[in-house]
Order: C-alpha cells, then structure tokens, then sequence
C-alpha cells in the first residue's frame, strides 16, 4: 500500500520535513499522486504539516486503530497480517464471518472503531462505543476436531488477560469461559463462532471486545474498563499489538506443538482461587451450585457438586457466590 509506505517514511523522518519530490521518487508515484495520498492520510487521522518548497512532516499519527499503526513493529506471522478497518459495522464477527466464506486467510482481522450490534455470547449486547475500546474478529482455520474449540477461548482469555496485567499492573482475574475482570468487573468478553461440517472444523470466528478508555457511565453495572480501573488511558494500538502477539504464540504452542498443559497452568493463576463457590446458569432453565474444582485438559470447567460429585460444564454462565468472609 503506497499510504503506509508514505507513512513509513515519514516516520523514519519525524523531525524533518521530506520533499514530495522525494516522496514521489520513492513510492515510484507522481507528486499530484503523492499530495493525493497524503490528503487521505489526513482524513484518517493523520496530522501532517506541509509547507511548499519543504515538503511535508509527520506531526501526529492517527488515534484511530488503522492497520497502518497495527503493523507497525507487530511480531507475528498469522495474526493480523492482513487487517481490514472499519469506522463502524454491525458486528466485526459477522464482517469476519462473510470474509471468512469467501476465503479470508487464517490470521486476518476485521477491526472497528464502533459496532452498532456488538454481540456477546447467549445473544447479548456488546456495548460498543466509538473510539473507546477495541472490538475485533479473527478469522481461525485451525486443523481440528470441534471438540478442542473451547480451548482458543482458554487460550486468549490467558494472552488477554497477561497483556492487560503487563500493561497496567493492574490484579486481572479470569473467569471461565470468556469473561476478564478487574475489581470482580468485566473489561473482556470474547466470543467464538465456527462453520463446520461433521466434526471437521471449517473456520472460527474469535470476536474479542475490551472496554479500554470507555467512561463508566456507558457501560452496564457489571461492567467496567481498564482506564477507570486504572485511572489513565491506555495505547489502545499497543495492547492490540500485544494481544495478537500473544495469541499467536499461544495458538501455535497449542495446535501446532500441543502445548495445552501450559496454557492451563497460566489460566490458573489468573483465575479465581480452586475451592471458590460458584453458582452456574446452564441456560435451559438450570443452574448449579458448587465449588471451583479445575480446568480439564479440553478447556472445560470441573466443579464439584454440593455432594461431592465432579461435574464437568462446556457451556454456562458462572458466578462466584461471594462468602461473608470475602
Ligand atoms: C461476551 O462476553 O459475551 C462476548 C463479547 C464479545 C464481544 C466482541 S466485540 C468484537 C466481536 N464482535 C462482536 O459482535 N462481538 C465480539
């Protein structure tokens, strides 16, 4: 793309101005081409100087989550390669979820900046505020059964919740399946759908929402974001940049090299003590009470029944029952 070459350039360049002449020169493009690129770069966001007969400058890069700020320096092979961009979409799942049926590669992205019908699991709204926080979907075409899907949820929850605690110190807790809190509030949520034909997976659509710089007023009582935990905005790029590196590798230790065993380990100690009780909606009208007991090595919840019984839970809402203690 002739913009992020454009971009690179000036970046490398920040404290001068380049010449359009030079610009021209090295994108292979005419100067009314080059002018052309750099007004669009504006609209995005880009603040850059020109002055005639000096060139132009790069003052500020955009604040929005282009792909040009995505990429730049990002640290993986797959994931996120390829982004598309959104200012605003119903769901980037179903965005991802139509690229995905045309062919989208494993690894590409759909990001934006608003959704007007952000989803959560068990047909939820994804509140989903312009410019706040980060709403994106990935496209997955990983090699196997539908059985070890619930282990990707595993998988990101862990690399999410070590790229919120790394950038913010802040204590980070996971609670199975898909939620990632702060102060016993969710700040994540992911949800994962798929295509598949008999047992064979076909694609996965991964679909994570972080309240990041979202005002609390906004958000349901449940709820709250990193920057009101922490009390400062957060670089929404750079968590992005940490999250799809850390997924990546996650991902690949545990389909690629079947490293389960060490993504449990992480998850464990971001999650909320063993022995926890627990009160879990099963959604058809069912819910159970217990005790926190493990993860099995699939990626679902063990807890043990009020008579001592282990049971093992795929799909369900939990709670942790706070004891008076607490
Ligand atoms: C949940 O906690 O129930 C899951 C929330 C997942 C929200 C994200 S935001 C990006 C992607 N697009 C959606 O419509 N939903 C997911």
């Amino acid at each position: 793309m002739i913009e992020g070459k454009i971009l690179n350039f000036l970046r490398k360049n920040k404290d001068i101005y380049i010449s359009g002449e030079m610009l021209s020169e090295k994108c292979g493009i005419s100067r009314v081409a080059v002018w052309k690129h750099i007004r669009r770069l504006k609209k995005m966001g880009y603040v850059i100087d020109a002055i005639s007969h000096k060139g132009y400058r790069l003052l500020r890069a955009s604040d929005k989550m282009l792909p040009y700020e995505i990429q730049n320096n990002l640290r993986t092979e797959i994931f996120g390669k390829e982004i598309f961009f959104y200012d605003s979409v119903a769901s980037t799942n179903d965005t991802a979820y139509a690229l995905a049926e045309n062919g989208a590669k494993e690894g590409a992205v759909v990001i934006a900046e608003h959704q007007s019908k952000g989803k959560g699991r068990f047909n939820r709204i994804w509140i989903s505020p312009k410019q706040t926080g980060i709403y994106f979907s990935c496209v997955l075409r990983p090699k196997m059964p539908l059985k070890e899907v619930p282990k990707i949820t595993i998988l990101v929850a862990v690399a999410v919740a070590e790229s919120i605690s790394k950038t913010t110190g802040l204590n980070i807790k996971i609670k199975w399946p898909n939620d990632v809190m702060i102060n016993d509030h969710k700040v994540s949520g992911i949800l994962t759908e798929l295509k598949a034909e008999q047992d064979e997976v076909d694609f996965v659509i991964l679909g994570l929402g972080i309240n990041v710089n979202t005002p609390k007023n906004v958000l349901p009582s449940h709820a709250t974001s990193i920057s009101c935990e922490n009390g400062k905005p957060v670089d929404r790029v750079a968590l992005m940049r940490m999250i799809l590196e850390k997924i990546e590798q996650y991902y690949k230790e545990v389909f690629k090299r079947g490293h389960f065993n060490d993504i449990i380990k992480k998850w464990k100690q971001y999650s909320y003590p063993m022995g926890s009780k627990v009160r879990i909606n099963l959604h058809h009208k069912k819910i159970i009470e217990g005790s926190f007991h493990s993860l099995s090595s699939d990626g679902t919840l063990l807890v043990k029944l009020t008579d001592g019984n282990i049971k093992e839970i795929s799909a369900g809402d939990v709670e942790i029952v706070k004891q008076k203690n607490d």
